[in-house]
Formats: C-alpha cells, sequence, structure tokens
C-alpha cells in the first residue's frame, strides 16, 4: 500500500502560488488551477485593468484569494514591487509560476535588435529575475516550486522564430540549472513545454487557415491543445505529488516532439 493518498498529495491547501502572465490564455488556466486546489494566488502582467478582472473571475470561480498585480517582470526594479506587495497581500510565495510570454516572428535577416531584446527579457531574463527574488527564500522555508513555461521550441526549431526559440531553448537550461543549485533545500524546478495552444499569442496562426492547418499536420494528435489541458501538468509540477522531479521538461504538445 503506497504511504499516502495520492490524491491528497495534489492538494494545495495552505500554498501561495504567483502566477506572471496570469491575465489571460494559459497562464489564468494554471492560475484558476492551482486555485481550484486550494491555493491562494497572485497573478501578475502589464495590463492593470485585465489582470484585476482576471483575478476577480477566479476569486468568484474558486473561492480562493486571487489578488493582482500590474509590473512588468523584465525590470528587476519591477519584480521586486510585485513581490513586496504580493508578500504584503499574500504571505511568502511557495509556487512561483514563471508564465508570462511574448512572441515576435520573422526571419532573422528581417528582425530587428529591439525585436530579439524584447522576447529575450519577457521569456528567459524574467523567469531568472523572478527565481533570484522568490527561490532564496523558498529554500529557506525548505518547500518551494518553480514552473518555468519553455515550449517545444525549447528542443525543435521552426524557421521565423529565432528569439523566441532561443529564449525557450534557455529557459530550459535555466530550469535544469535551478533544480541543481536547490535540490538539496526542497525546491524544484521544472518546465512546461506546450505544443500550439489557441491564446492571443497564435493570433496570427489561428487568423491563417493554411498556417494553421500546417500546424494541425505535424501534431500526431492532429488537434491543438485546448486551454484546460494545461492544468493538469502544471497541478502536478506545483504540488507534493512531484516531489521526486526536479529538472525535467514536461510535453504537453500532443505528440509533436515524440516524432
Ligand atoms: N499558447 C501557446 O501555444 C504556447 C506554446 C508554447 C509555450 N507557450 C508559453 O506559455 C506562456 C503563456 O502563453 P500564452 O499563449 O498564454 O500567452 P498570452 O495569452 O499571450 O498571455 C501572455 C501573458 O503574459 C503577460 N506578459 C507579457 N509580457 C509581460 C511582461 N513584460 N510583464 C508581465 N507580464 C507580461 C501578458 O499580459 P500583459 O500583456 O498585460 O503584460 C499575458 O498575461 C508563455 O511563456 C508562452 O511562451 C505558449
Amino acid at each position: 500500500m503506497p504511504e499516502k493518498d495520492v490524491l491528497a498529495l495534489f492538494k494545495l491547501d495552505g500554498r501561495r502560488a504567483l502566477v506572471t502572465g496570469g491575465s489571460k490564455g494559459l497562464g489564468e488556466v494554471i492560475a484558476t488551477a492551482l486555485a481550484q486546489a486550494g491555493a491562494d494566488v497572485a497573478l501578475a502582467s502589464r495590463n492593470k485593468t485585465e489582470v484585476q478582472a482576471a483575478a476577480a473571475r477566479i476569486e468568484q470561480g474558486t473561492g480562493r484569494r486571487a489578488l493582482s498585480v500590474a509590473a512588468d517582470v523584465t525590470k528587476a526594479a519591477e519584480v521586486e514591487r510585485m513581490a513586496e506587495e504580493v508578500e504584503r497581500l499574500l504571505g511568502p510565495i511557495d509556487i512561483l509560476v514563471n508564465n508570462a510570454g511574448i512572441n515576435i516572428r520573422g526571419e532573422v535577416a528581417q528582425l530587428k535588435e529591439e525585436d530579439w531584446d524584447a522576447v529575450l527579457a519577457v521569456n528567459l531574463k524574467a523567469p531568472f529575475l523572478a527565481a533570484k527574488r522568490f527561490a532564496p527564500g523558498m529554500c529557506e522555508r525548505g518547500w518551494g516550486r518553480v514552473i518555468n513555461l519553455g515550449s517545444i521550441l525549447s528542443v525543435i526549431a521552426i524557421p521565423g522564430r529565432a528569439p523566441y526559440a532561443s529564449a525557450k531553448a534557455g529557459v530550459l537550461n535555466l530550469t535544469r540549472v535551478m533544480a541543481l543549485e536547490w535540490a538539496a533545500r526542497g525546491v524544484t524546478a521544472n518546465a512546461i513545454c506546450p505544443g500550439p495552444f489557441a491564446t492571443e499569442m497564435n493570433k496570427p496562426l489561428l487568423n491563417d487557415p493554411e498556417k494553421y492547418k500546417a500546424f494541425v499536420a505535424k501534431i500526431p494528435m492532429g488537434r491543438w491543445g485546448e486551454l484546460h489541458e494545461i492544468a493538469g501538468a502544471a497541478l502536478f509540477l506545483a504540488s507534493e505529488a512531484s516531489s521526486y522531479v526536479t529538472g525535467s521538461a514536461l510535453f504537453v504538445d500532443g505528440g509533436w516532439t515524440a516524432q
């Protein structure tokens, strides 16, 4: 007989989570899942109205506390301000989900320096800044979860995605370094690597039937992910159920990277 009831290991009662980019898309789904499992949550993104609305939806839908902070997570000073506000209003953060992301598509020859800098800042620098701020407290308390959003583009390449694919490949190795640094302190670091999901980020693909179909053709399951299909992976990695999992990448991609 297992020592512990496995379903109890997925419960997050008494935990506090921060989800960057929690105002919409996968971030809102992840924050909702963590709240459904019992966590109080904080959401951070730049657009104050949107992040407030998402927090209100989560509070209403789950009965847990959900607070919102408007912050640009690419700037250390903003991350510090966000952290102070979240800790003051919610308490110490046990689960950090580095989910904020942007994509600027274009061929290497056409992309501008600012495009590269912007994509690298949100997708790669921001997880570093937030983890740097929150992980020491988790280590001191002896329990923590850092979940970084990678992508199938952490391990495969698609033309026209240089900054994004480079950032997401970096996220994977950043996750592994974090895992090694904190492995003995009760803090895990893992990546979720999604395939295509119909969020705002993918509007250019969703609005182009040819591109949309070309993506579907590459997915063994023959369809895009449905937003709720990210939730189980996030809850697993956020909870005690993943206590012996660190430095790993969980692909939620309909089999794309299995090929
Ligand atoms: N959707 C997919 O198919 C897919 C596939 C693989 C990986 N991913 C990854 O999954 C994560 C979520 O993607 P998504 O598709 O849900 O994206 P989305 O719907 O476009 O949402 C992105 C979120 O990030 C926030 N954000 C962007 N820049 C920010 C900044 N500088 N500071 C704070 N927040 C910022 C946005 O809010 P504001 O604009 O208001 O700041 C928004 O809340 C990303 O890391 C993405 O790369 C997505």
